[in-house]
């Protein structure tokens, strides 16, 4: 009874699965709709709170393309990544400009991706989550190996 009560507590300390990235119930409409046109509107937990604020503060040149939005967007949607961003420590940098795809732990969780996979047409980006991940879109991770089967194709 005992150990029981230790295991409970030990998984309740234990973050959420790392698999399981949705947005987060307060997920403002503003960043599905502003952050989530040209590629899938990321998990605000994949980069530290200073990476996501450098990326608001330059939305007007942001990776080759225009991306501003107005004053109060901007705040509602910086003020909610800061609140829901990953820890910079267990993250690891994200280089200049910041990328989910740079920080030390994609890197890790991705070593086992064939490098050319990479530059497939299918993928073109490690940006380009959905290729890999198809139920991104509603946060889920866990069914990458059944995409990379296909696109090792
Ligand atoms: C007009 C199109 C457009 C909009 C709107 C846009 N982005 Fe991007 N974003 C891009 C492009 C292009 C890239 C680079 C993709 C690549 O390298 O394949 C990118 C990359 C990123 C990356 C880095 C991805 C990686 O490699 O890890 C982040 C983070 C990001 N965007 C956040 C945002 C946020 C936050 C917003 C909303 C304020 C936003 N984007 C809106 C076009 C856009
Ligand atoms: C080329 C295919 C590919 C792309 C593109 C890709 N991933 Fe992955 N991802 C994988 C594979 C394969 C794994 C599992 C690796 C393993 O288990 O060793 C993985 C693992 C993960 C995990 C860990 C899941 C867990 O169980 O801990 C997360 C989170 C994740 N990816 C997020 C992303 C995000 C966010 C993006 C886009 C910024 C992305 N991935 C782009 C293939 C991809």
């Amino acid at each position: 009874m005992k150990r029981l009560v230790i295991l409970l507590a030990i998984t309740a300390a234990l973050p959420a699965h790392a698999d399981r990235l949705p947005l987060p119930a307060d997920t403002p409409a503003s960043y599905r709709a502003e952050c989530g046109s040209c590629h899938l509107a990321y998990p605000p937990a994949l980069l530290a709170a200073g990476d996501w604020r450098r990326i608001m503060a330059g939305l007007d040149d942001h990776f080759g393309s225009d991306a501003a939005v107005d004053d109060q967007k901007r705040q509602e949607i910086t003020a909610f990544l800061e609140r829901r961003a990953g820890n910079a420590e267990k993250l690891g940098s994200a280089g200049e400009p910041p990328r989910i795809s740079q920080t030390a732990r994609f890197v890790r969780k991705h070593r086992e991706v064939p490098a050319g996979l990479w530059r497939d047409p299918r993928v073109r980006s490690p940006a380009n989550c959905e290729a890999c991940h198809r139920g991104a879109a509603d946060g889920n991770y866990s069914e990458h190996d059944i995409a990379l089967r296909e696109l090792k194709r």
